[in-house]
């Protein structure tokens, strides 16, 4: 069975995806998901009642043993299976001027978007570079590109996600796999829930925020047989706002 791992794909740009990659491409998706194993299972439901298929892969992305472990151990149990797509979705925010930056804060932040897409990748790498294809969609965001005040961490993890984008892609393209960012700009989900969007909208062009399902189409595309010359590539859906 041809499978796609989305992280965070519990709720928001990653729920979006997930049932994207299911309606579009037919593949099977494993849901993962840290916290809210009801989100999750919604993501599930969602995805049956279109007709997919899917199934939940608890872990935290932060932590590589616990990644390795349930991958490998789904791996073990699925032996016709095979992760043709990951979606590095998981992440976080954390903001707050430098100086009230705490370590812990700064750690969450860079562990779960860099550290988690480190772990992910590892643990699907190999079989893709024996297989010799595969799709690598890395989740980043403008402010990876841009640089946003009140977001210095976030600003770096995202930045570290994009040009490790660009060196793994070169690695392995030979490979027949791509690896490729998207930078939203603002989307509408939990994560951006505390904003004064009435306010921020006026910084787009656009005059509005994006919805999840956008970027979904374009995590689609990515990973669909169509892109397979695009690879290093960072592709921004923003509705107009310039990096
Ligand atoms: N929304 C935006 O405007 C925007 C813009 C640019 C980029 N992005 C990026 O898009 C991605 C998705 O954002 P979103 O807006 O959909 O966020 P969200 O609604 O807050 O959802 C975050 C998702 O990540 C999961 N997650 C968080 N920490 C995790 C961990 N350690 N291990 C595994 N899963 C973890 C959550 O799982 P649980 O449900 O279990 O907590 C949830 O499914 C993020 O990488 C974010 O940085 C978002």
């Amino acid at each position: 069975m041809k499978c796609a791992l989305v992280t965070g794909a519990s709720r928001g740009i990653g729920r979006a995806i997930a049932l994207q990659l299911s309606k579009d491409l037919g593949l099977h998706i494993l849901i993962n998901y840290t916290a809210n194993k009801a989100a999750a299972e919604e993501t599930l439901n969602m995805i049956q009642a279109q007709g997919g298929s899917g199934e939940l892969l608890h872990f935290d992305v932060r932590i590589n043993q616990d990644v390795k472990l349930a991958i490998d151990k789904w791996s073990e149990a699925n032996p016709d299976s095979n992760i043709e797509v990951l979606v590095n979705n998981a992440g976080i925010t954390r903001d707050n001027l430098f100086p009230w930056v705490t370590e812990d804060d700064w750690d969450a932040v860079i562990n779960t978007s860099v550290k988690g897409m480190y772990n992910c990748t590892q643990a699907v790498i190999q079989k893709m570079l024996r297989k010799r294809s595969g799709r690598i969609i890395n989740i980043a965001s403008l402010s990876g590109l841009k640089g946003v005040p009140g977001q210095t961490n976030y600003s770096a993890a995202k930045g570290a996600m994009i040009a490790s984008t660009k060196a793994l892609s070169q690695e392995i393209a030979k490979r027949n796999i791509t690896v490729n960012a998207i930078a939203p700009g603002f989307i509408e989900s939990d994560m951006t829930s505390d904003l004064d969007m009435n306010e921020l909208k006026k910084m787009v062009p656009a005059n509005r925020f994006g919805k999840a399902e956008e970027v979904a189409h374009l995590a689609s595309f990515l990973a669909s047989d169509k892109a397979a010359y695009i690879t290093g590539e960072v592709i921004n859906i923003n509705g107009g706002i310039y990096a």
